[in-house]
């Protein structure tokens, strides 16, 4: 079965004012879309590595073969890392999250806040094109950033939050200013979609 490209699970202009409509086709049915048919390239005639699913091949680089490894790397972490963005933000979200997850902060962190400064610094001081990361790292909660698709996923942690700060994630409304739209995409989270993720982990 090739890879395919999820259904983005709202509307396109459903992130406004925070990130906008056109941002949003582009980056979904453009960017995300060619990191699937890249991949689907790459794996042809690899039924073997055809059958693997995304986590399996990032959770275990070193099983793919040499010779394609850096360009499936790079287009098998851009899907991931695209699935996880889009389904954790949604309109009407944003705040604070609740129960375990809050608890699991504060241990973690100090604060919801220092937590929020973290991530944030993480996210607006990665060098080029990457991302900003919240994982589940054995039994506590990390902030990490990661260079072009990278994923903590190949570290052995568990993703369950991410902010994407390559240009066309936010270059069409922000121009150069990073700072400003990770700041806005704050009040994107679905920490509903976050906290599943993350008891899926404590289980
Ligand atoms: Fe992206």
């Amino acid at each position: 079965m090739p890879h395919e490209l999820p259904k983005l699970p709202y509307a396109y202009d459903a992130l406004e004012p925070y990130i906008d409509a056109k941002t949003v086709e582009i980056h979904h049915d453009k960017h995300h879309a060619a990191y699937v048919n890249n991949l689907n390239k790459l794996l042809e005639g690899r039924p073997e590595l055809q059958a693997k699913t995304l986590d399996q091949i990032l959770t275990s680089l070193l099983a793919i073969p040499q010779e394609i490894r850096a360009g499936v790397t790079f287009n098998a972490g851009g899907i991931a890392n695209h699935n996880l963005y889009w389904s954790t933000m949604s309109p009407n979200a944003g705040g604070e999250p609740t129960g375990d997850l809050a608890d699991a902060i504060k241990e973690s962190f100090g604060s919801f806040q220092d937590f929020k400064q973290k991530l944030t610094d993480a996210a607006v001081k990665q060098f080029g094109s990457g991302w900003g990361w919240l994982t589940v790292d054995g039994n506590k909660l990390t902030i990490s950033s990661t260079l072009n698709h990278d994923t903590p996923l190949s570290q052995g942690k568990k993703p369950i939050l991410i902010v994407d700060v390559w240009e066309h994630a936010y270059y069409l409304k922000y121009q150069n200013k990073r700072a400003d739209y990770v700041t806005n995409w704050w009040n994107l989270i679905d920490w509903d979609a976050v906290t599943k993720l993350f008891m899926m982990t404590t289980k």
